[in-house]
């Protein structure tokens, strides 16, 4: 009798109609954020609420301080997109989506529980994504027909939490080229903006780090970086020596009290510009790659919180522009706000399974550690 009726309340009907809406919900780290998107690739609302000012004096994130705030910010966060988007939670929307992982394990559960809460008492289908699929995908709702990316396409994912070069053959396939061997981009950019003491903007310390290295010309750049960079392997995105880098130069100096503003902002710049050279090594050793396996690449999808630097975005179009074998790559990327996190991506991430009536069980549990390449492996 349980069983029966669990598995009823589990397989709501595939959706009748041809335009749907989902309400999703993500919380994978440090900000809790709701939004509403139609499948007709409309955004009616996107709520994110940061979390920056809690973790500032632990210079990253704090775990117990971020599921706190997740559990207090969520209702605020699930209401405000409903209302943003003028729509009633029980006759508008037919689905919900949330975050499965990676992430932070805590962080991961109050967004999870919140959606297949709402998904078993409202009766609707659920659907559990995972997050960088979430970032991969984000293009395919924001660009414009013309510069729509088409499978195969290329797609570098610069988080707080991830530096991966991926090969997009599907909305569910993605084969890893490059990965990281330590240290992910966006968490060595905030180790290094704590270690130059750069007051963080309302963006945070990545954010502040790009404002703080602007303006530094080019010769006044420190040689940093490893000059084997360029050596292809499986797994060697690396930034870890990179920042052991800058910390040993600050030590050289005599402590960064000894080191004038202007010097400081020459090692952010000299920083920011190896970590970005080494981005583009990459994509040049992946596009040689594809090349010779006679996959043919229009588009690389650029996406990730580092995404929304000015420097790396202007940098890697001229690359790519630049790289003259094979036929032209453009470069996309979302917009800035939809690059750091948020609940749009999850939502659009969803929308071909619900489409195809593919929903999760009311049971589902989280993954925090999960590879993009296992996403069309059943749940564990
Ligand atoms: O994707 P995201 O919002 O969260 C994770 O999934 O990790 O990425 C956050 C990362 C942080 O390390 C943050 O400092 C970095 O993105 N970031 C930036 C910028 N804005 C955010 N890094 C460089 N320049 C920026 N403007
Ligand atoms: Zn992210």
């Amino acid at each position: 009798m349980f069983i029966r009726r669990a598995v009823r309340l589990c397989r709501p009907p595939p959706f009748q109609k041809a335009k749907f809406t989902v309400l999703a919900i993500e919380s994978s780290a440090d900000d809790t954020c709701a939004a509403v998107v139609d499948s007709s690739r409309r955004v009616l609302s996107n709520v994110v609420i940061g979390q920056l000012d809690l973790h500032e004096k632990f210079r990253g994130i704090e775990p117990m301080t971020a599921i706190h705030a997740h559990q207090q910010n969520m209702p605020v966060a699930v209401s405000r997109a409903l209302a943003e988007a003028k729509v009633d939670i029980v006759r508008d929307v037919d689905g919900i989506a949330f975050t499965r992982g990676p992430g932070l394990p805590g962080c991961l559960s109050v967004g999870m529980n919140a959606a297949k809460t709402l998904a078993a008492a409202l009766g609707k289908p659920l659907v559990g994504v995972h997050h960088m699929q979430g970032h991969a995908l984000t293009p395919l709702l924001t660009s414009s027909e013309e510069d729509m990316p088409q499978f195969p396409f290329l797609t570098l994912l610069v988080s707080g939490g991830h530096t991966l070069l991926l090969l997009a053959e599907s909305n569910t396939s993605f084969k890893i080229l490059v990965d990281t061997a330590d240290l992910a981009i966006g968490r060595a950019i905030d180790r290094v903006s704590t270690l130059l003491a750069i007051p963080w903007t309302p963006l945070g310390p990545g954010d502040a780090l790009e404002k703080f290295a602007e303006g530094v010309p080019d010769d006044a750049r420190l040689r940093l970086g490893n000059p084997d960079r360029v050596k292809p392997g499986p797994k060697d995105f690396s930034f870890a020596g990179l920042h052991s880098q800058v910390e040993r130069y600050i030590h050289a100096k005599g402590g960064l009290e000894q080191m004038s503003e202007g010097n400081r902002r020459i090692l952010a710049h000299s920083f920011q510009h190896a970590a970005f050279s080494q981005l583009e090594d990459k994509i040049r050793i992946a596009l040689s790659w594809c090349q010779s396996q006679s996959i043919d690449i229009g588009h690389l999808v650029v996406s990730g919180g580092v995404a929304s630097n000015q420097c790396l975005r202007q940098r890697l179009d001229a690359c790519l522009k630049s790289v003259s074998t094979g036929p032209p790559v453009k470069v996309v990327f979302p917009p800035p706000k939809l690059c750091t996190d948020n609940a749009v991506m999850i939502a659009w991430a969803s929308m071909h399974r619900f489409a195809a009536g593919d929903y999760d069980d009311y049971r589902i549990g989280s993954r925090p550690k999960w590879t993009i390449e296992e996403l069309t492996t059943p749940p564990s």
